[in-house]
């Protein structure tokens, strides 16, 4: 399996629409594969295929607990159906800017849609921390980070702490 680079933000492919993913075929099932690896290797809980650089609908996901066997999830050309009325606010960060946390309210519950790499049409009914990682997820093939949740001065603080990171860590 390859480990693909993580892009940092700010980064162009990372504000960009991504495409559907035309076929559930051999390369698709080698690059959900080589993301979950790569998402393991940074201690991730979710990966979109934007933050690769590849600009295509796909997420993986695991948010098995730390004592839980790993439950890898596959999702391509995720829709999302309905959101809920409730909110919630959790503490998210993201792969794409290593080291920063910040809280984002959404939407509590979300209805999505997706296909599987065996081909079926799932649909799940997610709240919790299942329905926070969707939506950040389905986010990213938007070109929308989780940094955009946030108000302006709150943004830039994230973003001078990410440019401190990324100086401490050019080395
Ligand atoms: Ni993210």
């Amino acid at each position: 399996m390859a480990k693909l680079d993580i892009l940092i933000a700010p980064h162009p492919t990372l504000k960009t629409v991504a495409k559907p993913v035309p076929v559930v075929d051999d390369r698709l099932y080698g690059l959900s594969q080589d993301m979950l690896q790569s998402m393991y290797d940074a201690k991730g809980i979710g990966l979109a295929a934007p933050q690769i650089g590849v600009s295509e609908r796909l997420i993986v996901m695991d948010l098995a607990g730390k004592d839980e066997p790993p439950d890898p999830k596959v999702i391509i050309n995720p829709e999302l159906l309905s959101q809920s009325a409730d909110l919630a606010e959790y503490e998210e960060g993201c792969l794409s800017f290593p080291d920063q946390f910040a809280k984002v309210v959404r939407p509590a519950a979300c209805t999505v849609r997706y296909t599987t790499l065996e081909r079926e049409t799932v649909t799940v009914e997610a709240d919790g921390i299942t329905a926070v990682c969707l939506q950040h997820e389905i986010d990213h093939l938007n070109g929308i980070l989780f940094t955009d949740h946030l108000s302006a001065l709150r943004r830039n603080m994230l973003m001078r702490r990410l440019a401190k990171w990324k100086k401490a860590n050019a080395a």
